[in-house]
């Protein structure tokens, strides 16, 4: 049964995956465009692959909240428009791919894999890559504010445009980094290691069923469980990549094993061990479950994602 139930979450992702992979490759400029380069590189690392779980938050929460079958279902003229659902959902990924290009810098993480590829500074070079980072963060934003001309409200295009800046800037992932690197080689505390992790994973997980919250007109009692639901799968999500970090290989994870402890990262295996990291992992989903167990409109599907991120360590 539970290898079933297993499945099927998969077979549903890789549905979505297959979605964003085919949008991303409408929306973004064709190639040729000048400077040849660096759409090249912007190509090349976007198009690589990755699991696409933020555009998958949005989406999921999105079309859970305007289910048509719910009685809470909001009425057919403002559900938003699937196309700025999924430009929306794609700008996320734009952020976070320009996030990883940035983080495997020689200057940050200094990684030579990225899924399943050599990385984008290795390929391309430092300048290119740095600026292919500063470029899908620009093209990020125009895609968000473009949803507006798609059919979502001007208010709700903006508020997401606004969460979107909050959960990638100084206050979320980009803060979030730099916490990581000085908390290299220290002896970080658990407030310290919760800290490091709410920001520069959880943030832009958080964001995207915040974002797709808003998108979906959700009101005031959904809109704050979501986002802790959110906040608390983003510390998740960080928890289980910190266990692959030391447990799985090079080819089931697409980027180097091993380098967190290689560059002294504040991780929860360091500061836990293994085992309690484990424990740690399954008590935080447990908790995720019951802030979307009191929504007055059951998502199902945000609570299979939860427990997909817990089965990667299976
Ligand atoms: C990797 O993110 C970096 C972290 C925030 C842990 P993902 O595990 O979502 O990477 P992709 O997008 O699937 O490659
Ligand atoms: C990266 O965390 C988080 C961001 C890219 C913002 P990690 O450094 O642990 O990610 P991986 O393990 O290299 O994917
Ligand atoms: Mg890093
Ligand atoms: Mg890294
Ligand atoms: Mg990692």
């Amino acid at each position: 049964m539970f290898h079933v139930t297993t499945h099927a979450v998969e077979a549903w992702l890789d549905n979505y995956r297959r979605e964003v992979d085919a949008a991303l490759e409408r929306f973004l400029p064709p190639e040729p465009s000048e400077p040849n380069v660096l759409f090249q590189a912007m190509r090349y690392s976007i198009t690589a692959g990755g699991k696409r779980i933020r555009p998958v938050l949005l989406l999921t929460t999105a079309e859970g909240l305007c289910d048509p079958l719910s009685e809470h279902a909001p009425s057919a003229d403002v559900i938003p428009p699937r196309e700025a659902l999924l430009k929306a959902a794609c700008s996320l990924e734009l952020i976070h791919t320009y996030s990883l290009i940035h983080d495997d810098l020689p200057a940050l993480d200094n990684d030579d894999l990225r899924r399943g590829k050599p990385t984008n500074h290795k390929m391309f070079g430092e300048a290119i890559a740095i600026m292919v980072g500063d470029a899908l963060q620009s093209l990020a934003f125009s895609w968000m504010a473009e949803i507006a001309s798609l059919g979502v409200p001007v208010e709700r295009t903006l508020e997401a445009v606004s969460l979107l800046a909050r959960a990638a800037g100084p206050f979320g992932m980009v803060g979030g980094q730099v916490f990581d690197l000085e908390g290299e080689g220290k002896n970080s505390s658990m407030a310290d290691l919760e800290r490091i992790h709410r920001l520069k994973t959880g943030a832009m997980l958080a964001v995207s069923v915040e974002i797709g919250a808003v998108l979906a007109g959700a009101d005031s009692e959904e809109c704050p469980l979501l986002r802790e639901f959110g906040r608390k799968i983003g510390l998740l999500f960080q928890i289980v990549d910190d266990i692959l970090d030391v447990v799985s290989d090079a080819s089931t994870l697409g980027k180097t094993p091993g380098k967190d402890q290689k560059l002294g990262k504040a991780t929860y295996p360091a500061l836990l061990g293994i085992d309690e990291s484990r424990r740690l992992a399954t008590e935080v989903e447990k908790e995720a479950l019951e802030l979307l167990s009191r929504l007055r409109h059951p998502i199902p599907r945000l609570a299979e994602i939860a427990r997909f991120i817990l089965t990667r360590l299976s």
